[in-house]
């Protein structure tokens, strides 16, 4: 009988101000992506016929960051049904169903949205269903009035509940769906007497009871549906979305030593058998595929990470290292935008910027790419086979041929021919017996004093 078709809207136009911020609340990151597109990812997953997300006036940023989602704007934002009526022109005409759902509630799961919809077109038919929690602390959030049979009566929000009302530990979690026959008459009943003279969404509950029509609440976990309001609860979510995505890398096939102490991004990819040490920082954009080592404290950012290749400890790859098969990258070694080709070796204390590395390479302690010259970047190029000795600068641009060999401590400012050894050094001058003489005269001169 109900259409199956579906509708998402998702509420962002809200100013945020506890966040205390000149930035959006709705970018603020979790797992380093905005809160906002967790949401659209999220809801991406019920297939929806139509998603819109309503802005508030000069959130252009948020615009562009939600790109090529529909957008709607409400302004002034006058209440979170207020902000749902701004999207009017897309809802007029739709019968589907309609899901709320609020920027700042970033970890809900496709499985609770899916819960929703079945219970909106279960045969009781449902003209609206709220997704519920129980908060160990209800705090501030709208409390649920539920009736014998089990129907949701009304959402009461805080700064409007009688002492009695707030003594229900069942709140709201702002989520809802509503049937898109009603949706819009609905919200058009929807006035703003209430503590904050704004248009509450949470209304919705009793004027569809006025109108004959009955309303019905599911639950879901109180972790999945915190609001974020502040920076204490950004930190919260960011430790419940951490936790989340180290089962996920671990149910997957990786192996982490010390989970706790491991930082993902919301895009981090991570093979199977892949070891991740304790202490390691994955930034935005690092792909990591099976069979890879990653030692303790490693800070990895744009990388990609071929298979079998091993890492730190103490590496930082930076955006765009691409490290290939069996590489190795040791310890305070420093790769950014350069290739470093299958089965080549930089151990120790290097600086890699900029760099094509060929295949079999080995780079020395202490080398560096002079990759800068305070106005533009040069690209080094490392033939395969090549040695690059210790505490070696290769000034760019410049390119080493394949299995060229640089001696120790040589600065190198030319090309190497393929299999030519060069050694950049200056003249050796040795004194006999100067030591000796250098340590008496100054004996001499202490006994004087
Ligand atoms: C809201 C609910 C409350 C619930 C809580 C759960 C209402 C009236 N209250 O309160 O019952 O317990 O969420 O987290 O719905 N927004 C707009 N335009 C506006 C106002 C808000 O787009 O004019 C957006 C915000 O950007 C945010 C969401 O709606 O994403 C919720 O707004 P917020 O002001 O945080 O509502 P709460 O006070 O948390
Ligand atoms: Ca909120």
């Amino acid at each position: 009988m109900t259409s199956q078709k579906t509708a998402v809207v998702i509420l962002a136009a809200g100013q945020g101000t506890r966040m205390k911020s000149s930035l959006p609340k709705v970018l603020h990151p979790i797992g380093n992506r905005a809160m906002v597109l967790h949401v659209l990812d999220i809801v991406g997953n019920v297939a929806p016929d139509l998603t819109v997300v309503v802005l508030g006036d000069g959130m252009d940023p948020v615009r562009d960051v939600v790109a090529p989602a529909q957008v709607a704007v409400q302004s002034p934002p006058l209440g979170t049904a207020h902000a749902v009526l701004a999207a009017r022109d897309a809802l007029e005409g739709f019968d589907g169903d309609v899901i709320v759902a609020f920027a700042d509630t970033p970890l809900i799961t496709q499985e609770t949205l899916q819960h929703l919809l079945d219970r909106r077109r279960a045969d009781d038919d449902p003209a609206v269903v709220v997704l519920g929690f129980r908060p160990d602390d209800p705090a501030q959030y709208g409390r649920l009035v539920v009736g014998k049979k089990g129907r949701l009566k009304a959402i009461v929000e805080y700064n409007d509940a009688s002492p009695e009302e707030r003594t229900i530990n069942l709140c709201n979690s702002g989520l809802m769906a509503i049937d898109g026959k009603h949706c819009l008459k609905l919200l058009d009943a929807i006035g703003n007497e209430n503590a904050k003279q704004e248009y509450y969404l949470t209304d919705i509950v009793e004027i569809a009871r006025a109108q004959g029509l009955t309303c019905a609440v599911i639950e879901a976990s109180p972790e999945e549906v915190m609001g974020v309001n502040t920076r204490n609860d950004l930190a919260v979510a960011e430790g419940i979305f951490q936790a989340r995505r180290r089962r996920a890398v671990m149910a997957a096939g990786a192996t982490m030593i010390d989970p706790d102490t491991v930082y993902l991004s919301a895009d981090t990819q991570i093979g199977r058998d892949v070891t991740v040490g304790p202490n390691v920082v994955f930034g935005s954009g690092v792909t990591v595929e099976d069979g890879v080592t990653i030692e303790a404290f490693c800070h990895l950012e744009g990388a990609h990470i071929a298979s079998g290749a091993k890492i730190g400890p103490y590496a930082r790859l930076r955006p765009g290292a691409d490290i290939r098969e069996d590489a190795k990258i040791g310890n305070f070694v420093e790769v950014k935008k350069s290739v470093v080709g299958k089965g080549s070796k930089a151990s120790h204390l290097t600086y890699i910027g900029d760099a094509q590395v060929g295949e079999e390479v080995n780079i020395g302690a202490g080398t560096i790419t002079v990759n800068y010259d305070g106005f533009n970047k040069h690209v080094t190029q490392i033939g395969d086979g090549a040695f690059i000795g210790s505490n070696t600068s290769l000034v760019a641009p410049i390119k080493i041929g394949d299995g060229g060999f640089v001696a120790a401590g040589s600065t190198v400012t030319a090309d190497v021919e393929e299999d030519a050894m060069v050694v950049e050094r200056s003249q050796r001058r040795d004194i006999a017996k100067g030591a000796a003489r250098f340590r008496a005269k100054n004996a001499r001169k202490a006994g004087k004093d």
